[in-house]
C-alpha cells in the first residue's frame, strides 16, 4: 500500500499566515500539521509516500520533507499545479499509485489515533475505498456520509444544505486504484472542484463496496486560524513533554513542558504547561506562559503574559498586554507604546490580518 498526501491548497482561509507559506508547514505544538500525517502513514507502514504539490510553497514543503529518509519514508514528488479539487489531486497520482492500493491524506487534517484502524478495516474486506467519518455539529462545512443501520455507506454528499446525518468525511481516505476511472467521469462541483466525494459516490453507483469507519479520538482540520489554536490545544494535551533546554532556579513551571534543546525558562517566569518552547527560545523573566501554548524556535518573550496561543517562532514579545487565543506570525515584534505619545495602539499590519484590541 503507498501513501498519497495531499499538500496543495491556497490556504486563504489562514492569512496573512499563509502569505508566506505553505498551510501545511503551520507548526501545531512545534510541529507542522504536515509531520504528523506522514508520521500516521508510517506508523501505518507505509513509507512510499507520494506528495502532491500545489502551485503556491512548492519549495518550502520540498526543502522541509527532502527525500523523506528524516522520516523514515521515500518521497517521490508530483505537481499537481492549479488546485482543481481533491479528485484532481488524487488523479495526479495516478502514475505512481500504479497497481497499489493508497491511502490519501489531507495534509491539513490531525488525527489524535492516526490511521491503523481504517487501514486494518480495509484490508479486512474486499473494498475499494474506505472512508473516515466522525460525528460533527456543523456537518454542512463537510462531505457527508449516509449510512445505514449496518454501518453500510449508502450515499455521500459534498457539502449539503440538508445534511442527511451528522458524519463528516474527515481527511484520510483509502482506494484501490478503481478510483482513478471514477474520477475521470466526474463533473467539477458548484465550487468548481473535482470532489473526491463525488468520486467516491460514483464507485457506489457502480456497485462497489466502500468501507466506512468511525474514528474515536479527535479530529482537526487545520484550515483556520481558530482551528490551529484548537489542534494546538489538543496536540498538547497529548504529548509527553521532554525538558531538553534549561529552567533556572526561581523558575516556576507546573504542568507537561516539551522544552527544546536550547531553550530557557528563566529566573522569574511562570509557565503552567501543557506548554511547548522551540529551540533556543527565552521565556525571560516577568513572562506568565500559561497552558495550551506553543511558542516555536529563536523567540524572546519578556514581561509578557501568553495564554492558550501559537507564536510560530524568531520572534520577540515584550508587551505587558495580554495575549490570549492569538496565532502570531514568524518574525513578528509585539512590543508596549508605553510613554511615546499620542497614547495608543501602534501596529504594522499584514494584509488580511485579524485584530481584537
Ligand atoms: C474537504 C473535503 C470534504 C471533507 C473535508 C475534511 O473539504 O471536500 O469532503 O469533509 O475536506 O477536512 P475542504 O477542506 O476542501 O472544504
Amino acid at each position: 500500500m503507498k501513501g498519497v498526501l495531499l499538500s496543495g491548497g491556497s490556504g486563504t482561509r489562514l492569512r496573512p499566515i499563509t502569505h508566506t507559506g505553505p498551510k501545511q508547514l503551520v507548526p501545531v505544538a512545534n510541529k507542522p500539521v504536515l509531520q504528523y500525517a506522514l508520521e500516521d502513514l508510517r506508523e501505518a507502514g507505509i513509507t512510499e509516500i507520494g506528495v502532491v504539490l500545489g502551485n503556491k510553497g512548492r519549495e518550502e514543503i520540498q526543502e522541509f520533507l527532502g527525500d523523506g529518509s528524516e522520516f523514515g519514508v521515500e518521497i517521490t514528488y508530483i505537481v499537481q499545479g492549479n488546485p482543481l479539487g481533491l479528485a484532481h489531486a488524487a488523479g495526479c497520482a495516478k502514475d505512481f499509485v500504479g497497481d497499489d492500493d493508497f491511502v490519501m491524506y489531507l495534509g491539513d487534517n490531525i488525527l489524535q489515533q492516526g490511521i491503523g484502524e481504517l487501514v486494518e478495516s480495509y484490508r479486512a474486506g474486499d473494498y475499494d475505498a474506505g472512508i473516515a467519518l466522525q460525528a460533527v455539529d456543523d456537518p454542512r462545512q463537510f462531505g457527508v456520509a449516509d449510512v445505514d443501520d449496518t454501518g453500510t455507506v449508502t450515499r455521500l454528499v459534498e457539502k449539503p444544505d440538508d445534511p442527511p446525518s451528522n458524519l463528516a468525511l474527515i481527511g484520510v481516505y483509502v482506494f484501490s486504484p478503481l478510483v482513478f476511472d471514477a474520477i475521470e467521469r466526474i463533473d467539477p462541483s458548484w465550487r468548481g472542484e473535482l470532489e473526491i466525494t463525488d468520486a467516491i459516490q460514483l464507485l457506489l453507483d457502480d456497485g462497489r463496496r466502500v468501507d466506512s469507519h468511525v474514528v474515536e479520538g479527535w479530529w482537526k482540520d487545520t484550515g483556520k486560524p481558530e482551528d490551529i489554536l484548537e489542534a494546538n490545544r489538543l496536540a498538547l494535551e497529548n504529548l509527553d513533554g521532554a525538558v531538553e533546554g534549561t529552567i533556572e532556579e526561581g523558575a516556576e513551571v507546573t504542568g507537561s513542558v516539551d522544552l527544546a534543546p536550547g531553550a530557557v525558562i528563566e529566573d522569574g517566569a511562570v509557565v503552567r504547561g501543557p506548554v511547548a518552547v522551540g529551540s533556543d527560545t527565552v521565556i525571560g523573566e516577568g513572562t506568565y506562559l500559561g497552558p495550551c501554548s506553543s511558542v516555536g524556535p529563536n523567540t524572546t518573550i519578556e514581561n509578557a503574559h501568553i495564554e492558550s496561543s501559537v507564536v510560530i517562532g524568531e520572534s520577540e514579545i515584550t508587551t505587558s498586554g495580554k495575549i490570549v487565543d492569538s496565532l502570531i506570525g514568524r518574525n513578528a515584534t509585539v512590543g508596549t507604546a508605553e510613554g511615546l505619545l499620542p497614547e495608543g495602539r501602534r501596529l504594522v499590519v499584514g494584509e488580511n490580518s485579524h485584530l481584537r484590541l
